[in-house]
């Protein structure tokens, strides 16, 4: 019974996929800066999908992929429903509050908080009850406090290089984070021993690593 998973592209991408290799899936040796957004392995069991890291839940809510594998912090944004059987050791991050100083304040009124990360940024300053200004974001967050569009950022930090060549410091971590391999739920029923069989592999796999 065929599997499809679907691969975040990106700063995932190439630990994930040496993950699966490591647990027995043979890729296609060009899988990695191949342009087809769909692969199968040799054997055939599995097809594997490369989608944007957000839309990687999508799939494997709406079961048009069995599995995939995500950061923490996607799912902790969109909160899909489906099962997370495995926490990865790839993909290790911080989701933080960062800013010029330690110290974030604003003398004017509401403090503003930038983010390509509002679910996470509201639930986390609605839980301390201090009331902000999202300012939503798609990218390159880090410039938001630089240039005055914000007095804080929530984003994510892995080597803590973008945060220190703009002149930003961590203020406080939210969470950590790392990938997760995820499960459609009907799939989890249907194709069991299938994925009974992914699950056993890429965790062994990923304890070797
Ligand atoms: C992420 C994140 C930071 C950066 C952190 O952005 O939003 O900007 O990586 O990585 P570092 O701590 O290793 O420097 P991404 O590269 O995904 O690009 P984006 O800004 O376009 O979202």
């Amino acid at each position: 019974m065929k599997l499809t998973l679907a691969i975040s592209k990106g700063r995932l991408q190439a630990d994930a996929l040496a993950l699966l290799q490591r647990a027995g899936l043979r890729l296609p040796s060009d899988s990695l800066s191949t342009r087809r957004l769909a692969v199968e392995d040799e054997s055939g069991r599995y097809r594997l999908i490369f989608v944007k890291p957000t839309d990687v839940a999508v799939y494997v809510e709406h079961g048009v992929a069995d599995c995939g594998i995500v950061g923490r912090d996607v799912l902790l944004e969109s909160e899909p429903d489906l099962l997370q059987p495995l926490a990865l050791n790839i993909g290790l991050c911080r989701i933080v509050v960062a800013a010029r100083n330690e110290t974030v304040w604003n003398q004017f009124g509401m403090l503003r908080v930038a983010t390509k990360y509002p679910r996470i940024a509201a639930r986390h300053y609605g839980a301390r009850g201090v009331a902000v200004d999202l300012i939503e974001l798609s990218g390159s967050v880090e410039l938001a406090p630089v240039l005055g569009l914000a007095d804080c950022i929530v984003d994510l930090v892995e080597t803590g290089r973008t945060l220190s060549e703009n002149g930003l410091c961590i203020v406080e971590v939210i969470a950590e984070s790392s990938a997760r391999l995820v499960v459609n739920r009907a799939s989890y029923q249907l194709k069991a021993e299938a994925i009974g069989q992914l699950i056993r592999s890429v965790d062994e796999a990923s304890k070797r690593s």
